[in-house]
């Protein structure tokens, strides 16, 4: 296991469209050694996702989560995402409602906005043992599935915001946007990442 550089804003593996990994290829020795650097990586910079594109493969694979629970059919528990691994996704939003949400990502380092983003997606993706899966993200584990996906074609969350106005450094997010925040842990920006103290903040804001 390594802790994997990863790539910021500005470095072009971040805008490529990363490639498929042929299924066959999936239990491959690089590509599990890819998927546990990065689970590793993502825990050292206290993320909740990260593509293979920020640590400098384009390749169509994530990983996100942070809880290693067993992950049940429909993802819909704000606090408790598991570890997930998916290869080559296909995201389809389900209904028309979108809502936006605090991001952050491990590749624009310390800087948050609000993005909408739809509430409820359907994953088809393959499994890190090459096995076909279909689930049903909502809230966060939906935008965190998002997030990660556009990675994958090199689109940042910059690019889905509706207005730039909510554009915060980390401190001014916690100084006004995150007050109440007291067991706010996370100095470094968590990709695709609002903790669970602003996902409290913006369920008191929305009445969710
Ligand atoms: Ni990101």
């Amino acid at each position: 296991m390594a802790i994997l550089k990863v790539a910021r804003m500005g470095h072009p593996v971040l805008r490529a469209k990363a490639k498929p990994i042929p299924p066959k290829e999936i239990g491959s020795a690089p590509v599990q050694q890819l998927i546990d650097d990065m689970f590793e990586t993502m825990r050292e910079y206290s993320g909740i996702g990260l593509a293979a594109p920020q640590v400098h493969e384009s390749l169509r694979v994530f990983v996100a989560g942070v809880r290693n629970i067993p992950i049940p059919a429909v993802l819909d528990n704000d606090e408790e995402m598991p570890f997930i691994v998916l290869v080559n996704p296909e995201v389809t939003p389900i209904g028309r409602t979108a809502e936006e949400g605090w991001e952050g990502c491990l590749s624009i380092p310390d800087i948050r906005g609000l993005v909408p983003r739809p509430l409820e997606v359907q994953v088809k993706a393959y499994d890190r043992n090459g096995r076909r899966i279909e689930l049903v993200a909502k809230g966060l584990s939906a935008r965190v599935i998002q997030h990660e996906t556009d990675h994958l074609d090199g689109i940042l969350f910059f690019d889905r915001m509706a207005s730039y106005e909510s554009l915060t450094f980390m401190d001014e997010y916690r100084r006004y946007w995150a007050k109440d925040d007291e067991d706010e842990t996370d100095a470094q920006g968590p990709d695709a990442q609002k903790t669970a103290s602003a996902a409290r903040a913006e369920k008191a804001k929305t009445g969710r």
